[in-house]
């Protein structure tokens, strides 16, 4: 199967899981590493402010497996428009998927970035590598 056909079919099944009684918005993530995938849902709490999203989900899965190089992430929600990832999941992304492909997949087709578009003059601590 196609890489981004796996990547979709495996995100819409991730966000089939979504636990997300307060929004009704269920978001879909899929991440590739270097040689498997990683999926997150967006999992909502009562106490709102401890929600997590979708992205933030998948992509902590694979850093906490020790993944080191994160070549795609695609993303896809519920309400069958395209989902850009919040400013917080944006800012781990430069930070831990710098050189990813970030797809945003709806139901009018899919967009491609990568995290400098999305992010640009994300924050990094003088000193720090590039
Ligand atoms: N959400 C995500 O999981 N990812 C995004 O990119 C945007 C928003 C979640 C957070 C919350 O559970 C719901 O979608 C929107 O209220």
């Amino acid at each position: 199967m196609e890489k981004l056909e796996l990547l979709i079919r495996e995100a819409k099944k991730a966000m089939k899981r979504a636990i997300a009684p307060y929004s009704n918005f269920r978001v879909g993530v899929s991440v590739l590493a270097r040689n498997r995938i990683y999926t997150g849902c967006n999992i909502e709490n009562p106490s709102l402010m401890l929600s997590e999203c979708a992205e933030r989900v998948a992509l902590l899965k694979a850093l906490s497996e020790g993944e080191k190089q994160i070549k795609s992430i695609l993303i896809i929600s519920s309400d069958g428009d395209y989902c850009y990832p919040c400013g917080s999941c944006r800012q781990l992304i430069y930070e831990f998927a710098p050189d990813a492909d970030i797809y945003i997949a709806s139901s009018k087709g899919i967009k491609k970035y990568n995290i400098n578009e999305l992010l640009p003059y994300g924050f990094r601590r003088e000193g720090d590598e590039d």
